[in-house]
C-alpha cells in the first residue's frame, strides 16, 4: 500500500492528540500533529513582536520550514518546547485565521505525509486531505472537554481553574468554527465518534477497528 491517510478532526480537547499518538504506535503509523504547526507559527509570533492579525507579519513564513517529526514540532530544524507551544491556545487560532498562514501550513502538511500517516487537526477532512482514505470526527461535550483538559494541566506550571479553561474553550470552539477560512466543521463522508463517555481505551479500539476494517477494503 503507497499511501494511507486517516484524517482525524474535531474541537479542542475531543482526545485527538492521546488518541492519535496511541494508534500511531500501535499500526506503525506517520502521526502528524497539525495543531502543533499553528502553536509554532503562534510561538514565532510571539518571539518576533508580530501582529498576528496582519497579514503582512508572516512574511517570514517564506523562509522558514515547520514540520512535526516523531513527536516534535521543528522550526528550521529546531526543537520547540511542549511548554512553549501549550501556552499560545488562543494566538494559535487566531493565526489560523490568515489565509497565508493556512496556505503555507497547507503544503507543509500535504509535502510531510508520506505512507500510512494519521493527521489530526480542525480541517484535514474537509481541506487539507478531502481525498482522505478514512476520515473521522472526533467531539465531546464541551463541559467533558474542559474537565479533561484541566486535569492535563494540574500539577503543570500553568495555572488555570476549570472556569477559566471552560471559558477559553468556548471561545476558541466559536472562532475556529466560525472563521472565513476552512473553519472547522464535520466533512459530509466522515464518521463521528462521540467520547463524552468513553475511556479512551475504548475510543482507542473503535478507532483500531475503522481503520483495520477500511485499510482491508482498499
Ligand atoms: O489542536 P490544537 O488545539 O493544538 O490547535 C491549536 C489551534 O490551531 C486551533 O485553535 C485552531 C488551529 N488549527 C487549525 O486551524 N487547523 C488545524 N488543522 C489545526 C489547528
Amino acid at each position: 500500500m503507497d499511501r494511507f491517510v486517516v484524517a482525524l478532526d474535531g474541537p479542542a480537547g475531543s482526545g485527538k492528540s492521546s488518541i492519535s499518538e496511541i494508534i500511531a504506535k500501535k499500526l506503525g503509523f506517520v502521526r502528524i500533529n497539525t495543531g502543533a504547526m499553528y502553536r509554532a507559527v503562534a510561538v514565532e509570533v510571539k518571539n518576533r513582536g508580530l501582529d498576528p492579525d496582519n497579514e503582512s507579519s508572516y512574511d517570514f513564513l517564506d523562509d522558514i520550514n515547520i514540520i512535526y517529526q516523531n513527536g516534535n514540532t521543528m522550526v528550521n530544524g529546531k526543537i520547540i518546547s511542549e511548554e512553549e507551544l501549550k501556552s499560545v491556545s488562543n494566538l494559535a487560532s487566531r493565526c489560523s485565521k490568515v489565509k497565508k498562514v493556512r496556505d503555507k501550513m497547507l503544503k507543509f502538511q500535504r509535502d510531510s505525509a508520506i505512507g500510512k500517516v494519521i493527521l489530526d487537526g480542525r480541517d484535514i477532512g474537509t481541506v487539507v486531505f478531502p481525498d482522505a482514505d478514512l476520515k473521522i470526527f472526533l467531539d465531546a461535550k464541551l463541559e467533558k472537554r474542559a474537565e479533561r483538559r484541566y486535569l492535563e494541566i494540574k500539577g503543570t506550571k500553568i495555572e488555570q481553574s476549570y472556569e477559566e479553561i471552560l471559558n477559553d474553550m468556548r471561545k476558541r470552539d466559536f472562532e475556529d468554527r466560525n472563521r472565513e477560512i476552512a473553519p472547522l466543521k464535520m466533512a459530509k463522508d466522515a464518521i463521528l465518534v462521540d467520547t463524552t463517555d468513553l475511556s479512551i481505551d475504548e475510543v482507542v479500539s473503535k478507532i483500531n477497528n475503522l481503520i483495520l476494517d477500511r485499510m482491508r477494503g482498499k
